[in-house]
């Protein structure tokens, strides 16, 4: 039977990366006979929430819920509706519902992309040297809805919002990470912490992933306060593997992690419910870029790399394999192929889309 895919474009650059991604999704599914069923859905956008109040129907996890894979693009746009909203409203409610536990999102230096960073020693980095899997918790952490305002619109106004860990959802998401460490040649998990100003949870944090390393004594350990670790992904990235982190921390690492690979218009993530009782969602790290929106020009990689991460956890690795080469054969400096602004060209978003397909 077919794979069964849920597409949801959502917001701006989201409907323009979506069609590339199944573009190249297509190709792939033909050349290794893959049959694929596509199911698209207008919801979790600002335009649905704009005809009908919410950001998603009823029953949407009826509509979405028995599906393989959720390919998703992006959502928001503050314009008319606002962040929290659209967010709260669609993304993080898959993410929570369907416990989409772990975001993982690879940071990679892929040829041809410009480096934006040096080495202290004023050397480039070579394509490949800074290859990094930032493991992001999901599902609790900072991003709570725990707390609520006060004495509103007075001189007394108080805001409170709660930081949830829970030993489950902390060990579920370092026991991925610890595997994964494992998994890779370098075997090193860093963990990011703050347990010198966040005095409850991080240590909590902290302690969990030492309770777990007994069981990991080949994964080589370290940790840091994500205040220096981000001066260490700016200063040495090539010397992070896999990198877990809270919900929020993570969101932070996993914008920089990309950033010090040159563009976040290639970075993909997955965000995976790994004992698959639920679909897990797969989507650029970017959102839906309201100040290129409307041109045809944002790069469809992270789209395209994302549809990969979803064939591989389908069970396809062959067929993700062959989109990463194809990726990096378009980005490879002297193949002459489209190269969209942002990799500084002035290719549009179909002619990069085009050039990958036709490599697979
Ligand atoms: P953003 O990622 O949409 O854009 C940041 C910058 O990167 C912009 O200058 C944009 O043009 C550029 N950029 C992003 N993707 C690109 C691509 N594929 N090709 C070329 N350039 C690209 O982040 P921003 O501006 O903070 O947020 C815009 C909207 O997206 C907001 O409504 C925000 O809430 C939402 N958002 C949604 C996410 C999601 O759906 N997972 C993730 C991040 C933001
Ligand atoms: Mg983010």
């Amino acid at each position: 039977s077919p794979l069964r895919i849920a597409v949801l474009a959502g917001d701006g650059i989201g409907q323009e990366v979506v069609p590339e991604g199944l573009r190249v999704l297509d190709a792939a599914a033909r050349r290794f006979g893959i049959a694929l069923q596509l199911d698209h859905f207008d919801f979790a956008s600002c335009d649905y929430y704009l005809r009908h109040g919410e950001m998603l129907p009823a029953n949407w996890k009826e509509q979405i819920g028995g599906h393989d894979a959720i390919l998703f693009g992006a959502v928001g746009w503050p314009q008319t509706v606002p962040d929290h909203v659209s967010l709260w409203g669609s993304l993080l409610q898959f993410r929570r519902e369907f416990d989409q536990y772990v975001n993982l999102r690879p940071a990679k230096l892929m040829p041809g992309v410009h480096a934006p960073l040096i080495k202290r020693d004023g050397s480039a980095y070579a394509p490949g040297e800074i290859d990094m899997l930032i493991v992001r918790e999901n599902t609790e952490g900072e991003y709570s809805s725990i707390g609520g305002r006060m004495f509103a619109g007075t001189e007394r106004e108080v805001v409170i919002q709660e930081t949830v860990m829970s030993r489950i959802g902390v060990d579920r998401v370092l026991r991925y990470a610890f595997e994964l460490a494992r998994s890779r040649p370098r075997k090193h998990l860093t963990s990011a912490t703050k347990s010198n100003g966040i005095s409850i949870t991080m240590p909590y944090w902290d302690e969990r992933v030492q309770a777990m390393s007994a069981d990991y004594p080949d994964v080589m350990r370290d940790q840091f306060h994500i205040d220096i670790l981000t001066a260490h992904f700016v200063q040495r990235p090539h010397t992070f593997d896999v990198v877990v982190a809270s919900n929020l921390f993570g969101d932070i690492l996993s914008d920089l992690g990309p950033a010090c690979c040159g563009t976040i218009g290639i970075a993909p993530s997955a965000n995976l419910n790994p004992e698959r009782r639920f679909p897990s969602l797969f989507e650029p790290v970017h959102g839906s870029a309201p100040d290129i929106a409307g041109k045809g020009i944002a790069n469809p990689i992270a789209q395209i790399w994302s549809a990969a991460l979803m064939l591989d956890f389908l069970g396809h690795r062959e067929a993700h394999d062959a989109i990463l080469r194809a990726i990096e054969t378009v980005l490879a400096p002297k193949s002459g192929a489209p190269r969209t602004p942002d990799l500084g060209g002035t290719a549009t978003t179909a002619d990069l889309g085009r050039a990958v397909a036709e490599c697979i």
